[in-house]
C-alpha cells in the first residue's frame, strides 16, 4: 500500500509539473483529490485493513492529501498568473487609440422651442395647460361656435375615430387645433383665466414641404374684466421680443375664425431682414404669425362664463412653423422624419 501511495505521489507531482492551463489543473485536482479521486479511493478502502495498517496507511494517505492540496494551490496561483500575463501581453492596451464615442441625445428642436415659449408666457403669469389629443366633436367644433354643417368645418380636414358617436359630445376626432382647450379650461377653472396650451394637432391633408398631418400649436387665452385687444398686442409684442431676443413689432389684419369676434390675423416684423423686405416676407417686411381675436360670446357661454361681466382674447399659432422659422428649416417633414443628420444640427 505504501508503494501505491508513493507511485500516486510521483504521478501527481509529474502531472502538476506538466500542467499548463487552469483547466488542465482543475481536471488533475479532481482526478487525485476529488470526491471520487484516487486518494479518496484509498481512504475508502481502509475499512478492509487491520487496525495497524489503518493507522499507518490512513496517516500516510491523509498527509499525502494535504501535501498535494498545498502543491495544487501553489501551482494554481502560478499558472493563473502566467495565464494573466500572457493575456495582458496579447491584449496590449493602446493608450493613444481614439476612445469610443458615447452618443448622448438632446432635446428635439420642437420641444426646445416649446420650453422657451412656456418659460416666457410663464414669466407673464400664464399657466401651461395640457389637453387630450383625441377630442370630441363637441369641444373641437360645436363649443367653438362651429355647428355641424357650418361651412367653417371645411377649413380643417379632420381625422375621425371609428367609434359610435356619443349623444352629447358627438364623434371622436383627432383634435384639429388646440382651441378645444378654451372651453375645457373655462369649464374647469372659470374666470379670470390666463393660460397657454401647447400640443400636438392633426389634419387629414396631403403632406408636402409645408404641410404635415401632425404638427404642434400653441393656444393662448386671457379672460378677465376689462380685457381688450390692446392687451393682446402688448403680450404678443413682448413674447416675440423675448423669444427672438430683439425688439419685435406686430400688426393686426382682419381675419375670420368662428370662435372670435372680431377675428384677427397677427403679423410679426420680419426677423430675416429687419423689416426691410426680403424673399421670406415677400418684400412686405411682415410675416404671418397667428390667428386671434376677442373670444366670441357663444364660446364664453359654452364655457359657463358670464359674457356681460367678462371678456377676453384668444390666439393660436403654429409651434412647428415657428421652429422652422427660427432654425431656417425649409421642409416641415425634416422635423419628424427621424433623420439624425438633420436633427443633430439643432
Ligand atoms: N385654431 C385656429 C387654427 O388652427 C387658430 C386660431 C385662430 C386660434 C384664432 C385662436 C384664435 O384661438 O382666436 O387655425
Amino acid at each position: 500500500m505504501d508503494d501505491k501511495l508513493k507511485k500516486l505521489e510521483s504521478a501527481a507531482l509529474k502531472a502538476l509539473k506538466e500542467a499548463s492551463s487552469p483547466d488542465e489543473l482543475k481536471n488533475l485536482e479532481k482526478k487525485f483529490l476529488g470526491k471520487s479521486g484516487e486518494i479518496t479511493g484509498i481512504l475508502k478502502g481502509l475499512a478492509s485493513l487491520s487496525i495497524e495498517e489503518k493507522k499507518s496507511i490512513g496517516k500516510a494517505a491523509n498527509d499525502l492529501k494535504k501535501t498535494l492540496a498545498a502543491k495544487f494551490k501553489n501551482c494554481c496561483n502560478k499558472i493563473e498568473m502566467e495565464h494573466l500575463n500572457k493575456t495582458l501581453e496579447s491584449d496590449e492596451i493602446d493608450l493613444s487609440a481614439p476612445g469610443r464615442k458615447h452618443h448622448i441625445g438632446h432635446i428635439h428642436p420642437i420641444a426646445q422651442t416649446q420650453e422657451e415659449v412656456e418659460r416666457i408666457f410663464g414669466q407673464m403669469g400664464f399657466t401651461v395647460i395640457d389637453g387630450p389629443e383625441v377630442e370630441s366633436e363637441y369641444y373641437n367644433f360645436e363649443g367653438l361656435n362651429i355647428p355641424a354643417h357650418h361651412p367653417a368645418r371645411d377649413m380643417q380636414d379632420t381625422f375621425f375615430i371609428d367609434k359610435a358617436a356619443d349623444k352629447k359630445e358627438g364623434r371622436l376626432v383627432l383634435r384639429t387645433h388646440t382651441s378645444p382647450n378654451q372651453v375645457r379650461t373655462m369649464e374647469k377653472y372659470g374666470a379670470p383665466l390666463r393660460i397657454i396650451v401647447p400640443g400636438r394637432t392633426f389634419r387629414n391633408e396631403a403632406t408636402d414641404a409645408s404641410h404635415e398631418h401632425t404638427f404642434d400649436q400653441v393656444e393662448g387665452l386671457m379672460i378677465d374684466e376689462n380685457i381688450s385687444i390692446s392687451h393682446l398686442k402688448g403680450v404678443m409684442q413682448e413674447f416675440l421680443s423675448r423669444l427672438f431676443d430683439k425688439e419685435m413689432k406686430v400688426r393686426f389684419r382682419p381675419g375670420y375664425f368662428p370662435f372670435v369676434e372680431p377675428g384677427i390675423e397677427l403679423d410679426m416684423s420680419c426677423i430675416f431682414c429687419e423689416s426691410k423686405g426680403c424673399k421670406v416676407c415677400k418684400k412686405t417686411g411682415w410675416i404671418e404669425f397667428m390667428g386671434c381675436g376677442m373670444v366670441h360670446p357663444n364660446v364664453l357661454k359654452a364655457g359657463g362664463i358670464d359674457s356681460e361681466k367678462y371678456q377676453g382674447w384668444a390666439f393660436g399659432f403654429g409651434l412647428t412653423r415657428l421652429v422652422m422659422m427660427r432654425y431656417g428649416i425649409n421642409d416641415i417633414r425634416h422635423l419628424t422624419g427621424g433623420d439624425l443628420r438633420i436633427l443633430n444640427q439643432f
